[in-house]
């Protein structure tokens, strides 16, 4: 028996990174999933892991016609939407706020905040009556730059701070039908990138896994899969049924790092 047998899932972004870990574990729990994703490679990708558990749709999560089309995917293949995770994002990699020019500014903020943070409230927006009739729950990524400075720049952490503000309002106002979560990872091993034109990618960046193990009392950067049993948990209408407006930290313990590592205290 699966956790989430019988469910059906839409994860945004979902080809790649911790969308694709949280798309594969949904399924080893028992689960159908529509993952909107812009990447052809990807949707083969996902189709040859799991075959028709799996439902691509190719589209851009700043898109109202791609999240609408990829709800109405979810319904017409599995009958019902139980779980949204809005997950797409992209990153600005801790570029400083004096670094950027003035006149490159407002272009850089509406991409990062069309795909973080407008992404999260279109895709939430088209599942609204299919969650309301499933009495099914929101399970957002966050981020540790949801609630720290210092792992992103000005406009990352703006994103991720804003989408704590979303979370907590939809969690208001779509109660008592809909629940609404989030998952907030701290650094880990993926392809995470940046905007239009932007060749850098997260992991590649030079002294990145050990920038992380040295900041966080676990002591490692995590991987994708590590994060994803947590997704599991806010969707399962049992295991979280009295739960929402909640927002479970995957970092590594960063609220408890205080001046030293623990391991240079031994
Ligand atoms: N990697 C980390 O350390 C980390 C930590 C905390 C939170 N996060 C968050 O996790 C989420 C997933 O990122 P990831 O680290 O797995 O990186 P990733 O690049 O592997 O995954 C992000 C996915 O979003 C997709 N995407 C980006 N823009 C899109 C758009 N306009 N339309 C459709 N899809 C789009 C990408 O193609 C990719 O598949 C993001 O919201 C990110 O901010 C990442």
């Amino acid at each position: 028996m699966g956790r989430l047998d019988g469910y059906a899932a839409l994860v945004t972004g979902g080809g790649k990174g911790i969308g694709r870990a949280v798309v594969d574990r949904f399924v080893a729990e028992g689960a159908n999933v529509g993952v909107l994703t812009r990447s052809q490679g990807d949707a083969d990708s996902l189709t040859e892991a799991h075959g028709d558990a799996v439902a691509p749709i190719i589209g851009d999560v700043r898109n109202w016609d791609d999240n609408q089309r990829a709800v109405e995917t979810v319904l017409s293949r599995f009958g019902k939407l139980d779980t949204l995770v809005p997950n797409a994002g992209i990153y600005d990699f801790s570029d400083k706020f004096q670094n950027i020019r003035g006149e490159d500014l407002e272009a850089r903020y509406r991409e990062i905040f069309d795909v973080n943070v407008l992404g999260y409230l279109l895709a939430a927006r088209a599942s609204l009556e299919a969650l309301r009739a499933s009495e099914g729950s929101i399970v957002m990524t966050l981020s540790s730059s949801s609630f720290y400075t210092g792992g992103g720049g000005a406009l990352y952490v703006s994103t991720k701070h804003g989408l704590v503000g979303t979370l907590r309002q939809l969690a208001y106002e779509l109660s008592p039908e809909i629940r609404v979560n989030g998952v907030a990872p701290g650094g880990t091993r993926t392809g995470l990138g940046g905007g239009s034109g932007d060749a850098r990618v997260l992991e590649d960046l030079d002294g990145y896994e050990a920038m992380v193990a040295r900041n966080v009392p676990l002591g490692f950067l995590s991987e994708p899969e590590d994060h994803a049993g947590l997704y599991v948990t806010l969707a399962s209408k049992t295991e979280s049924r009295f739960v929402t407006a909640h927002i479970i930290r995957s970092d590594g313990g960063i609220e408890v790092r205080g001046r030293r590592r623990k391991r240079e205290t031994k």
